[in-house]
């Protein structure tokens, strides 16, 4: 909840990665808020349907197609979310996903790059795009999507996609350190498993494994990191910057 009453009323939020899981439940959360929901995915269907709801929902919703790994997609995005509410005061940097399973002996040429691009230079490409105008502002949260595996290494199971999730969260430090005094705040949220379409690439044994080994015996459900990404962009704690937020249940791999 935020400090003050109606704080995300009439402000923006741009989500990449809206149209599915933790990025959709993000856009109905805000939109319950009263805020601008921009909603930006490859999916352009899922990222259009996303805004209708948000306008349901009584806040604005701007859909627009955009993949993170092109750069000159991210930024006629950027473009489009500027001319329409004036300002983006909230980033959320959702797209993501391991690609395919790997142990680490398996991880072919094609699947790091790839993994690397969505998930390090997709965030990296939207935080250079948007940081520019939060810092007209002298305002804005960043918040990107680490990862629990950064703790795990993603042992045996994705490694390509734990070590580009700590690069995420390391890029976060960098730039929540270099514009804390400029306004600008960054941050990273880590969950461990959450119930989405991410886990499609998960195979039964694996989904078994990471509920039993959780003392909450479930995964997580992508409303509640939702209202964790509600949280660290309120007025509530402007202190959370440049660190990440574990997001698990205790859980430990
Ligand atoms: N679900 C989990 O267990 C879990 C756990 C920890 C971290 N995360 C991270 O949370 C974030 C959200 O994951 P989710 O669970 O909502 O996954 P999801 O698969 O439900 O949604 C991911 C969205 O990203 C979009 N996307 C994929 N490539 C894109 C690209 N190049 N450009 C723009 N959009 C693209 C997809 O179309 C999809 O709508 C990801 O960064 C993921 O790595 C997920």
């Amino acid at each position: 909840m935020a400090k003050t009453p109606d704080y995300f009323q009439g402000k923006t939020l741009f989500i990449t990665g809206a149209a599915s899981g933790i990025g959709k439940a993000t856009a109905d959360v805000f939109a319950r808020e009263g805020a601008n929901v921009v909603a930006t995915d490859i999916d352009e269907a899922g990222a259009a349907s996303v805004a209708q709801s948000v306008q349901h929902a009584g806040g604005s919703g701007l859909a627009l197609c955009c993949d993170v790994t092109d750069r000159s997609d991210v930024d006629k995005a950027v473009a489009a979310a500027m001319d329409r509410f004036g300002s983006i005061d909230f980033l959320f940097n959702s797209a993501g996903s391991a690609i395919k399973r790997a142990k680490f002996l398996d991880i072919d040429e094609k699947l790091w790059d790839k993994t690397y691009d969505l998930n390090v230079k997709g965030t990296f490409h939207c935080m250079q795009a948007v940081i520019p105008h939060m810092l007209e502002n002298e305002k804005g949260v960043i918040v990107n999507m680490a990862s629990n595996a950064t703790r795990t290494g993603g042992a045996a199971k994705s490694p390509h996609y734990a070590s580009a999730k700590g690069a995420v969260h390391t890029l976060t430090i960098g730039v929540g350190r270099e514009f804390a005094g400029q306004g600008v705040r960054c941050l990273s949220l880590s969950p461990s498993a959450v119930d989405t379409p991410f886990q499609h690439i998960s195979s039964q044994e694996m989904l078994k494994a990471s509920i039993n080994g959780n003392p909450m015996n479930r995964m997580g459900y992508p409303d509640e990191i939702a209202e964790l990404v509600l949280f660290t962009c309120s007025d509530a704690c402007e202190f959370i910057n440049a660190d990440t937020l574990y997001v698990t249940g205790g859980a430990k791999a």
